[in-house]
Parts: C-alpha cells; sequence; structure tokens
C-alpha cells in the first residue's frame, strides 16, 4: 500500500463519518425539535414521529409545519412563522400521486356535499337549527353545535379564510374538509400524526370510524362476512407494513382498503375510492356510475366506465376466487338492488301523491310520515344493498328488507289516516278538543275512584 492510498482512505472515511453527521444530524438540529424536546411539550406526539417513516428519511416539524406569512392559518411562533394544519398540498410536496387520487374521489366531496344539503334544508338536522341549536355569541350565531360535532366530524368544516384559533371550524378531521390553503381533505383522517402509518390506514376500524351507523354501516356489515372473521381471528399474524401487500402471501382475506385502495394484479393501488364502484348505492333510487357526483353534479373519479370500475373490482377478488364465484355473487347483489328499487319506488309514488293533494306540508320533516319514506332509502334501502355487496346477511334481511316491510305498512296506514282526515280547522277544533278530553279526564276520575274500595 503506498501513502498515497493512505491519504486517500483517510479521507474516505473522514468524508463518509461527516455525511454520516449530517444526515442523522439534520433531525437532530431541527430547531422545533431541539425546543419542544427540551420545554417537553406534547411528548406523545414527538414519540410518534420518532417511530415514523418520515423520522427515518429526515423528514422533520418545518418540513410539513412552515407556512407563509399571507396564509390565514400562519402563526408567529417563537420567530417561526408556522401552522398546526398540514393540508394536502403541504403533504403533496413529496406524495403527488396520493394527493391527486384522492382529490378526484368522491371523499374530497364530504364538507362541500354537508354545506350543500345544509343550505337545501333537506337532511334532518333541523333540531341544529330550531332554538337552542345555536350557540349565540353577543347576538351573533357562530355555528351549529350539533353539526359540528355531528357531520362535521366525519364529513369537514369549511376553513375558508379561518385560522385554527376558531374553535368554530378547528380541530377538525373530516374526510372532506376545505382547508384555508384552499386544499381539500385531511390526509390524516386515515393516517393519523405522526405516526403516518399505512399499517394503520389498511385496517377496517380506521375506515370504520366514519362508515358506520345506521345510514351506512359498512364496518358493522364487514364485521359480520366471512372476511371480517378471517381478519378477526388471524388478522393480528398479517404483514400489515409491507409497501407492496399482497393477497394471500400478506393477508389471507380483504379489508376495506384490501377492496377499496390496495393493489391487484392489473389494478395498481389507488386512493380513489371510487374507482372500483359500479353503482352509486347511497342514492335513492340506486344509479350506475357515471363519474359524476349525486345532486351537485361536478365530475369526480377518473372517467372510467361503470363496466370499468367494476372489472377493476373483480380482479380484486379474482386474487382469491374463481370467476364463475365473483360473477355469480355480483349477479345475486345485482337482483337485490333491483328488489330495492322496485319497493322503494313504489312507497314513494304514494307519498309523492300526498305532496300532489296537498295533505302534506312542502317543509321536510314537520310529518312522521317524512321520516318514514327517508328512512326507507337512507337507512333500510341502504343496509339492504350494502350488505349485499359486502357480505352481511343480516343487514340484507333483518336490517333491511324486514324493516323496508314495516316502513311500507306504516306508510300505508299514514296515508289513509291523512286521506280520510278532514283538512284541519285549528281555530274551532281546539276548544271543541279540550272540551272532549276534559269529559274523557273525569269519567277517568271517576272510574279511578270507584274502582279503589273494592280492590
Ligand atoms: C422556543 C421553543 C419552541 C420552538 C423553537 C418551537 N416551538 Fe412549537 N411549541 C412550543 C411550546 C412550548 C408549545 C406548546 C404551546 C401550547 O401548549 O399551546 C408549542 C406548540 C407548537 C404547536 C401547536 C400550536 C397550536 O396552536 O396548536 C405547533 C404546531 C408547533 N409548536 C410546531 C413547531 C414548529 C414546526 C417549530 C419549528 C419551526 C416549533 N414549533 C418551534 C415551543 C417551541
Ligand atoms: C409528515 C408531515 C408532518 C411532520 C413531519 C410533522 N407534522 Fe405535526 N402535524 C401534521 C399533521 C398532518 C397534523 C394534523 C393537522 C391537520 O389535521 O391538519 C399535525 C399536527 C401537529 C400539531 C397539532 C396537534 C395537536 O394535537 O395540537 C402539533 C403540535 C405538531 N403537529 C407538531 C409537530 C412537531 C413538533 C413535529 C416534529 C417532531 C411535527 N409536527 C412533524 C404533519 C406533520
Ligand atoms: C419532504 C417530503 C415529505 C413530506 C412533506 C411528506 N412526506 Fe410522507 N413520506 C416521505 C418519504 C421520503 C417517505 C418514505 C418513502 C415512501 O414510502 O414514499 C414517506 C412515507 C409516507 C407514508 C408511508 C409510511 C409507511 O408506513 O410506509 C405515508 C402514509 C406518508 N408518507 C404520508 C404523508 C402525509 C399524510 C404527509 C402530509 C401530512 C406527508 N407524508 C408529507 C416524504 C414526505
Ligand atoms: C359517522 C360519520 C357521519 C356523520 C355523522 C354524517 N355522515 Fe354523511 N356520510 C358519511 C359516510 C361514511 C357517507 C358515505 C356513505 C356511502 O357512500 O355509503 C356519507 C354520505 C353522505 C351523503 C351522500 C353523498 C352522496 O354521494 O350522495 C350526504 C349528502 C351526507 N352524508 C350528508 C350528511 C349530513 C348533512 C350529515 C349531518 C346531518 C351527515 N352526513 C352526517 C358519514 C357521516
Ligand atoms: C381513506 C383513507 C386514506 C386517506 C384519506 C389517505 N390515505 Fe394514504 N393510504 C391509505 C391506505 C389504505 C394505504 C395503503 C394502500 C395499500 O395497501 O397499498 C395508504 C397508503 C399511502 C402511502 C404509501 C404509498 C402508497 O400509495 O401505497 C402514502 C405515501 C400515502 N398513503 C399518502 C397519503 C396522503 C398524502 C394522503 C392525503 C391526500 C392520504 N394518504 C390520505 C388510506 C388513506
Ligand atoms: C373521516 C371520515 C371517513 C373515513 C376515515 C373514511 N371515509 Fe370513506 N367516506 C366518508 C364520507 C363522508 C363519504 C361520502 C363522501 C361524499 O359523499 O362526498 C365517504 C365515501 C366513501 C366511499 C364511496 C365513494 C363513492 O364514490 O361512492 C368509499 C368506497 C369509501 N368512502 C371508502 C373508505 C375506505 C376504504 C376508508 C378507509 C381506508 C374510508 N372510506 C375512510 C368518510 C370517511
Ligand atoms: C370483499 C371486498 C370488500 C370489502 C372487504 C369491503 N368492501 Fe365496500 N364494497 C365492495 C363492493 C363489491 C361494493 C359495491 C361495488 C359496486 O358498486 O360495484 C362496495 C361498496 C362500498 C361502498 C358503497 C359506495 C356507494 O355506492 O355508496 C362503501 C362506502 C364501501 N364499500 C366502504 C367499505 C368499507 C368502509 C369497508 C370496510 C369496513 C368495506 N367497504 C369493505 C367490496 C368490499
Ligand atoms: C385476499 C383474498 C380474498 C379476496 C381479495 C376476496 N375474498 Fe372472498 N373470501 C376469501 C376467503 C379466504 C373466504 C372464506 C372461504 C371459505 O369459506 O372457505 C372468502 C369468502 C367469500 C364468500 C363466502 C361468504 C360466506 O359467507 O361464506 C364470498 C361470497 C366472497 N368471499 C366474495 C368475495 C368477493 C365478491 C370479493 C371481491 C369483491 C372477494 N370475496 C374478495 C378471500 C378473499
Amino acid at each position: 500500500m503506498t501513502g498515497n492510498d493512505n491519504i486517500l482512505n483517510v479521507l474516505c472515511y473522514g468524508l463518509i463519518v461527516v455525511m454520516l453527521f449530517l444526515t442523522t444530524g439534520s433531525a437532530q438540529t431541527d430547531e422545533c425539535l431541539e425546543c419542544h424536546n427540551a420545554v417537553k411539550v406534547m411528548p406523545g406526539l414527538i414519540q410518534d414521529w420518532e417511530e415514523s417513516k418520515h423520522a427515518q428519511e429526515g423528514v422533520t416539524c418545518r418540513n410539513c409545519h412552515e407556512a407563509d406569512a399571507s396564509d390565514p392559518d400562519a402563526l408567529n411562533h417563537n420567530g417561526f412563522i408556522i401552522s398546526p394544519l398540514v393540508s394536502p398540498k403541504d403533504c403533496s410536496e413529496c406524495h403527488e400521486k396520493q394527493v391527486q387520487e384522492f382529490q378526484q374521489s368522491l371523499h374530497s366531496l364530504g364538507a362541500i356535499y354537508y354545506e350543500f344539503l345544509f343550505d337545501n334544508q333537506k337532511l334532518p338536522y333541523l333540531e341544529s337549527q330550531l332554538e337552542g341549536g345555536y350557540i349565540i355569541n353577543e347576538g351573533e350565531e357562530i355555528t351549529h353545535a350539533a353539526t359540528l360535532r355531528g357531520c362535521q366530524s366525519c364529513h369537514g368544516t369549511n376553513m375558508s379564510g379561518k385560522s385554527t384559533n376558531d374553535f368554530t371550524v378547528w380541530p377538525n378531521n373530516g374526510i372532506g374538509r376545505i382547508n384555508p390553503d384552499g386544499s381539500i381533505g385531511t390526509c390524516a383522517a386515515c393516517h393519523t400524526r405522526h405516526s403516518f402509518s399505512i399499517s394503520e390506514a389498511r385496517h377496517p376500524e380506521t375506515c370504520g370510524q366514519c362508515h358506520m351507523g345506521p345510514d351506512h354501516p359498512q364496518i358493522e356489515i364487514y364485521m359480520e362476512s366471512k372476511h371480517g372473521n378471517i381478519y378477526s381471528a388471524e388478522g393480528d399474524s398479517w404483514n400489515w407494513d409491507e409497501t407492496e401487500w399482497k393477497a394471500g402471501v400478506d393477508y389471507r382475506a380483504p379489508t376495506c382498503s384490501g377492496c377499496h385502495m390496495s393493489a391487484a394484479p392489473g389494478v395498481p393501488a389507488s386512493h380513489d375510492v371510487s374507482s372500483r364502484l359500479s353503482w352509486e348505492l347511497e342514492s335513492a333510487v340506486t344509479r350506475h356510475t357515471d363519474n359524476t357526483a349525486n345532486d351537485l353534479g361536478v365530475s369526480i373519479s377518473d372517467g372510467s366506465t361503470w363496466q370499468e370500475k367494476r372489472n377493476r373490482m373483480m380482479s380484486v377478488c379474482k386474487q382469491c376466487h374463481s370467476s364463475t364465484w365473483t360473477k355469480n355473487y355480483y349477479e345475486q347483489a345485482d337482483i337485490v338492488v333491483e328488489l330495492y328499487d322496485k319497493q322503494y319506488s313504489s312507497a314513494k309514488t304514494i307519498v309523492d301523491a300526498l305532496y300532489e293533494d296537498e295533505l302534506l306540508t312542502r317543509a321536510s320533516f314537520d310529518e312522521p310520515i317524512e321520516f318514514k319514506i327517508y328512512e326507507m332509502w337512507h337507512h333500510e334501502g341502504r343496509r339492504a344493498r350494502f350488505g349485499a355487496f359486502m357480505m352481511g346477511p343480516d343487514y340484507v334481511q333483518w336490517h333491511g328488507f324486514y324493516e323496508m316491510l314495516q316502513d311500507r305498512v306504516e306508510i300505508d296506514h299514514m296515508a289513509e289516516e291523512l286521506r280520510n282526515t278532514p283538512k284541519a280547522d285549528t281555530s274551532n277544533k281546539a276548544p271543541a278538543f279540550g272540551a272532549v278530553t276534559g269529559i274523557f279526564v273525569v269519567i277517568g276520575v271517576i272510574l279511578l275512584l270507584t274502582k279503589r274500595p273494592g280492590k
């Protein structure tokens, strides 16, 4: 070995040491971390970040939280301009593909839908609009309490022009949150900060936070399905962290993500949850997907036909099932949709006729029959259809068609009563009604008194 070689070796080693110092050092010398560690604020949050892929890759606090002074949500924080709110626009610097797919999916319309229906007063959140539902601050209406912690917790708040100091919009992690920077959604709805884990997002409970309850019980249906049973029995031993998640290798039965998002042969992984659906099962009248959002009319998803979308989902099934099994299963579910549509439209005709004949007021949700016809599609009818496609027999039958039958019988009776009751003349009726009730009360009291001694 020559002297020159020795000097070269020393130089090389030196360079490696300096590079190592610089790479590991970039995380350690982040001013945000330094102070947060020193003053020991929010240690749970730092711990999550330290265990994340981001910490390994040197993505630190500043990469995500630094903001422009002109952003509505910007705070001056110990000499730094930051925002606690990190929008998909901030993530898109490094994850453009996922952000773009998310933006085209129906998920991104969550808050917009909520606002649309709020304005149109079509849904039963009227209780939150009656007196007592408002929070009044110095004579000024600020929010609808029930919907802030209700609808908007799943759907998202509208933060346009707002900051994180405003409690009527923040904190919020609704799927379609409208952010101060104009971007839409929050990636933390499925990848909570600061773990940003794919394992967490692949677990069905993550989706079940919003996809549950009487009107969209996807998690309940999943847990009663064979797929859900297998997940409950064996899920602990699956490989949840593999970037390429392979059916049959890393997991034995699909989760929500397995069917709606993860990759299958010929079907790349996608954050567009609309891209494998052939039906709009959530609407009153089922229709095939056509890349247009119900009622809003704006375009969503990727422009492919409903058949192409269905083929993608079928390719997912075919990782574990034969073509015949898959095709026949879809046909079984399709006839459930057909049956539902028939039952619903027949009941709807009866209620529509009551409106025509002015036996119902035009306002929504002020008469019992309006709740019945609404729940027939929005609750029981959805349950029947979702159950059929996701293997939940109890939701098809007892929480579905059985309750639709009950609705129908009640609707028939209510309609008959409305038709047989002469139009009320409330001004004369009240005293007469009072007198009759009074007589009955007196008779009742006398009966009670006379019964006593003979007891
Ligand atoms: C000099 C110390 C110090 C420095 C430097 C510092 N922070 Fe903080 N930060 C704190 C303390 C203390 C809190 C807790 C305040 C509280 O509980 O409301 C905090 C709170 C925060 C919050 C929550 C604010 C809110 O209103 O919700 C964020 C986000 C944050 N820091 C990010 C950062 C980022 C990003 C940096 C670097 C650009 C940084 N911090 C630098 C001390 C510091
Ligand atoms: C990969 C991006 C990313 C990195 C890196 C990151 N954060 Fe965050 N942080 C987020 C997101 C996303 C949220 C949730 C806010 C939202 O919903 O918009 C958040 C929220 C917060 C909050 C508010 C949470 C609360 O409960 O009050 C604080 C404080 C915070 N981050 C501090 C930090 C600190 C300190 C670091 C560095 C250790 C850090 N963040 C690193 C993305 C990031
Ligand atoms: C400065 C670049 C950068 C930013 C900003 C950033 N990330 Fe990442 N992220 C990375 C890198 C690098 C990886 C590791 C390689 C990979 O999986 O792509 C990663 C990985 C991930 C993973 C996969 C983790 C796993 O378990 O495999 C998720 C999920 C993720 N990021 C979400 C987010 C979200 C959400 C935001 C915004 C709140 C964000 N990232 C912001 C660079 C970034
Ligand atoms: C528990 C979370 C949650 C709450 C609370 C919630 N939603 Fe939803 N909402 C969802 C989910 C999940 C869907 C998707 C249903 C589906 O496609 O199967 C949905 C669907 C919708 C749709 C249908 C959009 C379409 O594609 O046709 C509208 C409209 C809607 N919600 C409005 C509201 C309003 C208004 C409220 C409050 C009165 C509300 N939601 C409360 C989670 C919620
Ligand atoms: C509806 C839940 C959900 C939301 C919202 C979501 N993700 Fe994901 N994300 C997932 C799931 C599930 C996976 C794992 C998919 C798989 O198995 O390949 C994933 C995987 C990832 C990965 C790993 C690489 C990949 O594509 O598989 C990155 C990076 C990522 N997400 C970033 C983001 C960003 C950025 C956002 C915000 C625009 C976001 N995610 C919003 C559920 C979600
Ligand atoms: C924070 C709440 C929330 C979480 C978490 C969530 N979703 Fe959603 N999801 C919604 C809402 C709200 C809608 C309806 C959005 C709309 O109508 O604009 C929806 C709609 C959907 C749809 C229907 C899309 C269409 O085109 O009809 C699918 C499929 C879906 N979500 C799958 C998932 C999966 C899979 C996960 C978990 C990986 C998940 N969601 C996590 C709230 C959520
Ligand atoms: C075995 C695969 C599979 C699993 C697992 C699965 N789904 Fe589905 N899902 C489907 C199929 C198939 C459809 C109907 C597809 C169509 O329209 O062609 C569907 C429909 C939906 C819809 C209805 C969209 C609409 O039209 O309103 C939502 C929302 C949804 N799934 C969410 C979930 C959630 C959340 C989970 C987990 C709790 C889940 N799915 C688990 C296969 C699955
Ligand atoms: C990762 C593999 C995998 C994928 C993907 C998958 N399944 Fe399954 N599925 C299974 C396994 C395993 C069983 C249990 C088989 C048994 O009963 O022996 C099962 C059971 C079923 C059953 C029987 C339910 C019962 O109650 O016995 C049906 C129907 C079914 N799957 C349909 C589908 C459809 C439709 C899709 C696509 C939308 C799908 N599966 C996707 C693995 C998968």
